[in-house]
């Protein structure tokens, strides 16, 4: 299959340090590095030409299923752009369909549930999850680790709240008004819900760690539509017991979410190593939003921080680009970590070119 080849070799990846004393990891640590390190959510996928191609006649859940496209598909940005961290290949409903529910990925739309979970009996639908139940996702990671050598791989998983949303609503939602109904309206089974869907998304994670990945991000994309106070009583519970749960696994935890400038306290409470912040809240304004781990610290004592370019900012004139990547590292500095990224996925119409300027004026422009 040599269309399909997953050799790294000759790339700088294997000249250097061992994946979890990259530079990626250490600056989810808070420690020490020689410059900014940079990847791109949704940096696999398709802003690729080469994406395109070996996904061709391949369904999207289909291809999370097949070990050696994952590979393929995940070292592609690392070939191409030169990230400092690759991002495994996957969705965050594989693990929930993995446990029994039948669902879809719509190319343009996205997962599609095709019985909504809204009662008690539906419930009983979605069952715990075993490792054997995801066993590609495992094989896939190892085949990646050993192909990645000195650059990391994040492992992730989406959060009880982004995921409940799809299984609730039954696709993607502009309100979230169904989800909201049976929070409000029936916290039992919300609870139950979020309850079965932390307990997967930590066996889905702790697979991944098991397999060798050197970094988690814990994506809760449409946490955002909830109040501080509502996401403390109804979500951060649940996603607490996935990033506790993963307390000693020694790798960093990212959290994430998108238009969570009211929750990047709380989440970061929830048991984060890193904030991850979207494009709206300034870094250094969500680095003093950030708890330290035993508490709340003066300004920027807390904890890292990711993010936070504009995914917008890519299809400006490249002046244009170079001004707000210098404007986001420096506001990273009021973090004691930072990991350059957008502030959500790369848009397919992204130019991947541009990508890779980025990667390069992030590592010229951040050097120290
Ligand atoms: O970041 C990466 O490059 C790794 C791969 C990845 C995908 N989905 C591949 C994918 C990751 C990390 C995700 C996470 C994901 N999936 C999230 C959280 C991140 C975020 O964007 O907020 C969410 C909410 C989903 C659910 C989902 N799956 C959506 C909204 C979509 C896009 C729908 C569309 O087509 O516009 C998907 C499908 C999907 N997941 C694609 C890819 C590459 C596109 C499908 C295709 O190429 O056919």
């Amino acid at each position: 299959m040599s269309a399909m080849t997953t050799t790294m070799e000759g790339s700088a990846a294997h000249r250097e340090q061992p994946a979890a004393d990259s530079v990626f990891v250490r600056a989810c640590r808070g420690l020490p590095v020689p410059y900014t390190p940079v990847w791109f959510m949704r940096q696999a996928g398709r802003s690729l030409p080469e994406y395109r191609k070996v996904r061709a006649g391949i369904a999207m859940l289909e291809a999370c299923r097949r070990p050696d496209l994952v590979a393929e598909i995940t070292l592609q940005p690392v070939r191409r752009h030169g990230v400092d961290a690759a991002i495994l290949f996957s969705d965050i409903v594989v693990p929930v369909a993995a446990a029994g529910i039948d669902l879809d990925i719509e190319p343009g739309t996205g997962p599609v549930v095709a019985e909504p979970v809204r009662t008690e009996a539906d419930l009983a639908r979605l069952r715990p999850l075993t490792p054997p139940d995801v066993s590609y996702v495992d094989e896939a990671v190892r085949l990646l680790a050993g192909e990645l050598g000195g650059t990391p791989l994040i492992g992730f998983a989406g959060a009880p709240f982004t995921l409940a949303s799809y299984l609730v609503e039954g696709g993607p939602s502009r309100t979230h008004a169904k989800t909201k109904a049976m929070m409000y309206g029936q916290p039992e089974l919300w609870h139950a819900l979020c309850a079965r869907l932390a307990g997967i998304t930590l066996e889905f994670l702790r697979v991944q760690v098991a397999a060798g990945v050197s970094a988690v991000q814990l994506f809760d994309s449409w946490a955002g539509t909830l109040s501080e106070a509502d996401y403390r009583r109804f979500v951060l519970p649940h996603s607490a017991h996935v990033l506790g749960g993963l307390s000693g696994a020694g790798v960093p935890r990212i959290h994430f979410g998108v238009g969570t400038a009211q929750l990047l306290t709380a989440m970061g409470e929830a048991g984060a190593d890193v904030v991850g912040v979207d494009w709206r809240t300034p870094l250094d304004a969500a680095a003093a939003l950030v708890d330290g781990p035993s508490g709340r610290g003066p300004h920027g004592s807390g904890r890292p921080v990711q993010g936070n370019l504009d995914p917008c900012v890519l299809f400006a004139p490249w002046p244009v680009v170079e001004r707000e990547v210098r404007r986001v590292l420096a506001e990273g500095r009021a973090a004691p970590g930072h990991v350059f990224n957008l502030g959500h996925g790369v848009l397919p119409e992204t130019d991947p070119e541009v990508l890779t300027r980025v990667v390069a004026l992030v590592h010229e422009a951040s050097a120290r």
